[in-house]
C-alpha cells in the first residue's frame, strides 16, 4: 500500500507540499519540484543542479532555494525578498492557457 513515507516500489518519498484540496503531495529523492509562489519567487526543492547558461554550476548552498522572478533581487538568480517591497504581483497558477505551438 502506498504511503507518503514510502512509495509503491519501496522507494523513499517525502511530503513536500499540499494540493488545492489539502492532500499532501510527495516526490521521490531523485526528483526536483518548482513551486510558483503568489507574488513571490520560484521555490526549487529536491535533487537539482543549478547552471548558468554556459553550463557553469551555481552552488545553491542549500537543498531548497528561492529563485527571483520579479527581477529586482540584488543576488540574482536568488530571491532576496525585494519582491515584497517593490510590490511584485504574479499569480501562482497560470491565468490563461499557453498559445498553440508554444514550447
Ligand atoms: S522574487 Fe524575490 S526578490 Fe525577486
Amino acid at each position: 500500500m502506498f504511503s507518503p513515507a514510502q512509495g509503491e516500489a519501496g522507494g523513499a518519498y517525502r511530503a513536500f507540499g499540499w494540493d488545492r484540496d489539502g492532500h499532501s503531495t510527495t516526490m521521490d529523492d531523485s526528483s526536483a519540484c518548482i513551486t510558483t509562489c503568489e507574488d513571490g519567487p520560484l521555490l526549487l526543492r529536491g535533487s537539482f543542479q543549478l547552471l548558468t547558461q554556459d553550463g557553469q554550476v551555481i552552488d545553491p548552498g542549500r537543498r531548497t532555494v528561492a529563485l527571483c522572478r520579479c527581477g529586482w533581487s540584488a543576488i540574482k538568480p536568488f530571491c532576496d525578498g525585494t519582491h515584497k517591497s517593490v510590490g511584485f504581483q504574479a499569480p501562482s497558477a497560470p491565468t490563461s492557457e499557453r498559445p498553440l505551438g508554444y514550447d
